[in-house]
């Protein structure tokens, strides 16, 4: 039998305790439904950086490319320069692997609070959203947009000191994720909407708007459409149901998740993937939370992000028994509500958690 290799990186602050959770429950599927999997931990960290003067060795990357995917906690760390952690691996490792599809799910799961409600037209009362109401799919762009390191600073530490930063778009980089997206909605509800801001910001926004339009050309089953990013951030608010698919730039697709995941319940819930489609390169695996310095150490982050992130590693792997048996683990424990850690609005620890989802498995 073939054994993927998995880089674990935990990282920071809740980073670790999440990832240790999403192993746990991921080794319990793999008894049952079978598949070897090598767990690589990398201690790559700021506690290690301070511990030691290093994130990672100077042969991290090609470590990084001998495993066939990487799972991540998060990175961020509060004594640490983000210069280090974040600007060290994080970004770097998705230009770095071009993994230039960042693919961000939001479902909102039977036996979730919803912070929404719908109104009834006739009484005005509050109607909890149904399960399922809420399900849209993100392909953030992840390699360039808001997020290309270009710029500088100038006149330091003067009061005319000057901070330039550019935003980088291209065509092939609209493109690709731009196809990714219509691909990905012909297997969904066939529904594309663009994120764009081509109002305000003239030439980077406009070409993104201009690439949407070539290639929604190409799939005229899919419904394509365009909103501006202030009014997506009101619409995921006021009718989340009517999103399916979303194509968003790096910072708006960023700007944009955390909202899809505070609608459906909780930051810690929300997985993503980020994924070279051309294989050559490991793609990432990891949840769209940060470290939460705030909670971190106290053993009560939610691990299901981690867990959801874990499954769509599996199903990228080509282990889609094992991928899809941790989401309905993850589903049942949410359904069951005995279960929950207080971002949900329980008492139950991390390890809780993961006890319930291995259960479930
Ligand atoms: P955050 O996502 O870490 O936390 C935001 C809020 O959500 C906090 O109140 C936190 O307690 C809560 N939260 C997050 N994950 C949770 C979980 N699993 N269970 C329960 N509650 C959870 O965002 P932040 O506070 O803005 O950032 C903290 C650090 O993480 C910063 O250094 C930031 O740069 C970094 N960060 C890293 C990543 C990553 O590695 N991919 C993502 C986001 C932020
Ligand atoms: C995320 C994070 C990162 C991002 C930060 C930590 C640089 O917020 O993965 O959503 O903005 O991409
Ligand atoms: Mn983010």
């Amino acid at each position: 039998m073939t054994v993927s290799r998995i880089a674990v990186i935990g990282g920071d602050g809740i980073g670790p305790e999440v990832i240790e959770q999403a192993i746990r429950v991921a080794d319990a599927a793999l008894a049952k439904y079978g598949g070897q999997v090598e767990w690589n931990r990398l201690p790559w960290s700021g506690d290690h950086y301070l511990k030691t003067g290093e994130l990672m060795p100077t042969n991290a990357w090609d470590i990084l490319r001998q495993h066939d995917a990487i799972l991540l906690g998060a990175l961020g760390h509060p004594q640490v320069s983000d210069q280090i952690t974040l600007h060290g691996l994080l970004l770097p490792m998705r230009r770095k692997f071009d993994l230039y599809l960042n693919l961000r799910p939001a479902y909102l799961f039977a036996g979730v609070p919803c912070p929404l409600h719908n109104v009834d037209s006739r009484t005005g009362a509050l109607l909890p959203k149904p399960p399922g109401s809420i399900d849209m799919l993100v392909y953030r762009e992840n390699t360039e947009g808001e997020y290309a390191p270009i710029g500088g600073r100038l006149y330091l530490g003067t009061p005319h000191e000057v901070a330039v930063q550019t935003n980088v778009f291209t065509h092939r980089g609209c493109e690709r994720v731009m196809r990714a997206a219509f691909e990905g909605a012909r297997k969904r509800r066939k529904k594309v909407t663009s994120i764009t801001k081509s109002n305000a910001q003239q030439f980077g926004m406009v070409l993104w708007d201009e690439v949407f339009k070539e290639v929604s050309r190409d799939y005229p089953d899919v419904q394509a459409n365009s909103l501006l990013v202030d009014a997506a951030a009101m619409d995921f608010v006021r009718k989340p149901e009517t999103f399916d698919v979303v194509v968003a730039s790096n910072l708006f697709g960023d700007i944009l998740t955390d909202l899809s995941a505070i609608i459906t319940g909780s930051m810690g819930m929300a997985a993503s993937a980020n994924i070279n489609p051309e294989r050559k390169f490991p793609s990432m695996f990891e949840p769209v939370h940060g470290s939460a310095p705030d909670i971190a150490g106290k053993g009560i982050a939610n691990p299901l992000a981690a867990i959801l992130s874990a499954s769509m590693m599996f199903e990228h792997l080509g282990m889609e028994k094992v991928g899809k048996s941790l989401r309905e683990a993850v589903a049942k424990v949410l359904q069951d509500g005995t279960v929950r850690t207080p971002d949900l609005g329980g008492t139950a620890t991390t390890a809780d958690l993961g006890a319930a989802c291995c259960a479930a498995v």
